[in-house]
């Protein structure tokens, strides 16, 4: 099964979203397979934002994602990357539709409360950042034949 890497942002967590977004994939039918709140180092932070480095916005990005703790997930399921990348919104919640979690809860780029893997092989790669594979757990729901055919 596809997995993807979510994380509550520090605004999202001093926001008290981390429920809702929790809810939100929940609800869907997807199945979190680790989870954690981690103020993380800023090293952790320039390596998962390292395809961004020359943007004029990197060091402010940084400085916000260090800001306080995040919670990061890994969510399991059919397409998840792609539908958590819908279910979070365009990068800019002014563009983001409303029922999105940024169209729902975000205006500023730069406070735009959560991430997503942006494909499989980035989700891989952010997975195995941030946790350790012992920390992932491999399970199943008792009721997956009600969510998929
Ligand atoms: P993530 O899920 O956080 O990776 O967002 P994304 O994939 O939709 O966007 P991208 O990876 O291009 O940018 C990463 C993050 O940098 C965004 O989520 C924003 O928080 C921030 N960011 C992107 N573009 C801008 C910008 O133009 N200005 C500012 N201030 N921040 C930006
Ligand atoms: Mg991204």
């Amino acid at each position: 099964q596809e997995r993807t890497f979510i994380a509550v942002k520090p605004d999202g967590v001093q926001r008290g979203l981390i429920g809702e977004i929790i809810k939100r994939f929940e609800a869907r039918g997807y199945k979190m397979v680790a989870g954690k709140l981690i103020w993380a180092p800023k090293d952790l932070l320039k390596n998962h934002y390292k395809d961004l480095a020359d943007k004029p916005f990197y060091n402010g990005l940084v400085e916000y994602m260090s800001s306080g703790p995040v919670f990061a997930m890994v969510w399991e399921g059919k397409e998840v990357v792609k539908m958590g990348r819908q279910m979070l919104g365009a990068t800019n919640p002014l563009a983001s539709m409303p029922g999105t979690i940024r169209g729902d809860f975000g205006i500023d780029v730069g406070r735009n409360i959560c991430h997503g893997s942006d494909a499989v092989e980035t989700a891989r790669r952010e997975i195995a950042l941030w946790f350790k594979e012992e920390e992932l757990s491999d399970y199943e729901f008792a009721n997956k034949s009600w969510i998929y055919e």
